[in-house]
């Protein structure tokens, strides 16, 4: 269950680069997401409307995680299927969030949370700069 308490703000850091701008662009705008849902948090709106946060997170799925297949398929990234499942599986959880949003849940924006901050740390951080590194030696432009 996640704890209110021991929330730590995110913040965007230079370490986090893969060095293709519009990636990290990408990756920025999405550690805003999860700033805009702290402050949805922090003034305890949950009930009353995440929906801006519904629909930054519709966009990142739709301009971010497409333009990631893409990329990946052009360049014939050969963990292409396992990255699009995982992609995916992101997907089928933001409508899961969505429909216990409209359901009523009292503790979707905390969990929404926990679940964005892994995505960040264990796909961005981790499967995306792979991936991008994969790119970049294939002669993706920076
Ligand atoms: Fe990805």
């Amino acid at each position: 269950m996640a704890d209110e308490k021991h929330r730590e703000p995110v913040e965007w850091k230079d370490q986090y680069k893969v060095d293709v701008e519009i990636i990290d662009e990408n990756h920025r705008k999405f550690v805003e997401i999860i700033q805009r849902l702290d402050r949805v948090l922090n003034n305890k709106a949950c009930k009353e409307d995440p929906s801006d946060i519904f629909y930054a997170l519709v966009h990142y799925v739709e301009h971010y995680l497409l333009q990631e297949e893409i990329y990946f398929k052009n360049y014939q990234y050969p963990n292409f299927s396992r990255h699009k499942e995982s992609h995916q599986y992101f997907i089928d959880q933001i409508i899961r969030f969505r429909e216990e949003f409209e359901k009523g849940s009292e503790t979707i924006c905390l969990e929404m949370r926990e679940f964005l901050i892994e995505w960040f740390r264990e796909h961005i951080l981790s499967y995306d700069k792979e991936a991008v590194y994969f790119l970049v030696q294939k002669g993706l432009n920076r």
